[in-house]
């Protein structure tokens, strides 16, 4: 997408001096917690923070995301699904995260291009590549500088999500989860330089320093 040229799109452009790190996994592997917890810390260091959370984040976005984690939206269709997340992507991109950037910031998301790969690539069968083609072209390419695949056995992470009310794809079945938490381990292997796997088994502050070594190594 480099040949588009438009300053949205450029990746080198968008980028600048900020730093770009994503949390991911599967349900309740505490993604949020950890995007929480080293945004926090990095704050107590003087570096500026924007956190955000997909989908959402936008006034669009967040439209898009009742539609995407509510039961009563039935049955979307897969394609239907990887279209609805890249465009919350790419207006969330836009709006919020290419500025940040932009000024320096270190952009904390919870959730990124990887889910898409993992949920609707593998989970839901869309294909990696055709994911993938359809989020280069929502993201201008935009990869992050670190990537943490936060790993968890599947059951511990459902009966930590447990704790709420389930969404849409919680309420998948183990098998879908499961195949999405091997899409993760491939996407190690496809993706290992950007991408730092961390086992999510133990308090949330053991977690927190296991993701405050590989922040270290990283950036
Ligand atoms: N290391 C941990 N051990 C036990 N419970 C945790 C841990 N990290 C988070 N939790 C709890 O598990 C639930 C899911 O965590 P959350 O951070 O929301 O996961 P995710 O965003 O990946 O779905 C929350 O209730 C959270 O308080
Ligand atoms: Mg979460």
């Amino acid at each position: 997408m480099k040949e588009a040229g438009t300053e949205e799109q450029s990746p080198e452009l968008g980028k600048s001096t900020g730093k770009f790190i994503t949390f991911e996994g599967t349900e309740g592997c505490g993604k949020t917690t950890q995007a929480e917890m080293l945004s926090r810390h990095l704050r107590s260091e003087g570096r500026e923070v924007v956190m955000v959370r997909e989908p959402g984040g936008t006034v669009v976005g967040e439209k898009i995301r009742e539609i995407l984690l509510d039961p009563r939206s039935g049955d979307i269709a897969p394609i239907t699904e990887a279209l609805l997340f890249a465009a919350d992507r790419a207006q969330q991109l836009r709006d919020v995260v290419r500025p940040a950037l932009r000024k320096g910031s270190i952009v904390v998301a919870d959730r990124y291009v990887d889910s898409s790969l993992a949920y609707q690539g593998v989970g839901r069968g869309c294909g990696l590549e055709a994911v993938k083609n359809l989020n280069d072209w929502a993201t201008g390419g935009l990869e992050p500088d670190l990537t943490i695949i936060l790993d968890l056995p599947l059951k511990e992470g459902l009966a930590r999500a447990g704790r709420g009310e389930w969404d849409r794809i919680e309420l998948e079945s183990l098998e879908f989860h499961r195949n999405v938490r091997h899409a993760y381990q491939a996407l190690k292997n496809l993706y290992h330089q950007r991408v730092a796997v961390v086992d999510a088994l133990g308090d949330p502050g053991v977690v927190h320093e296991r993701v405050l070594a590989e922040v270290e190594k990283a950036i």
